[in-house]
């Protein structure tokens, strides 16, 4: 199994270079997730393995559809190594069905990567996701 210290060496390698912004934005995603770590008690490494993965998407040499949530997970369930619930997090991260829909993918997305049965953990990506900045500043992260 893929631990959160693989995850974070596997995205940087991803993601450090070819866009540091992005980078820098997964870096605070996560830094986000370990501060919510007491309120997902034992869920807090996939939570943390979700928000660090969350955008490996984005990384060119995955790009496959263009939907990045799809394009990364895909990538994540190659690997075998991932828990298969952080690549459905992954996949679904922050509305991503909504967006699948506009995109002709929401078929796919349902079916490959089922919506996790974890509300809880689901939101709490979600809100990790939305209150850093782009450039990785865990602003509104409380
Ligand atoms: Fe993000």
């Amino acid at each position: 199994m893929m631990t959160v210290g693989i995850a974070y060496v596997l995205v940087e390698e991803l993601l450090r270079e070819r866009l540091p912004r992005r980078w820098a934005h997964t870096q605070g995603v996560a830094a986000c997730a370990r501060k919510l770590a007491p309120l997902v008690d034992d869920r807090a490494k996939a939570l943390e393995a979700a928000a660090v993965l969350h955008d490996i998407g984005y990384a060119p040499p995955l790009v496959n559809t263009g939907f990045r949530p799809l394009d990364g997970a895909r990538h994540l369930r190659t690997i075998g190594s991932v828990d298969d619930r952080v690549a459905r997090l992954v996949a679904n991260h922050s509305f991503a069905l909504l967006e699948a829909e506009q995109r002709g993918l929401r078929e796919a997305l349902e079916a490959e990567f089922p919506v996790v049965d974890d509300e809880q953990l689901a939101d709490a990506l979600v809100y990790c996701d939305m209150t850093t900045t782009p450039d990785g500043a865990p602003d509104n992260c409380r």
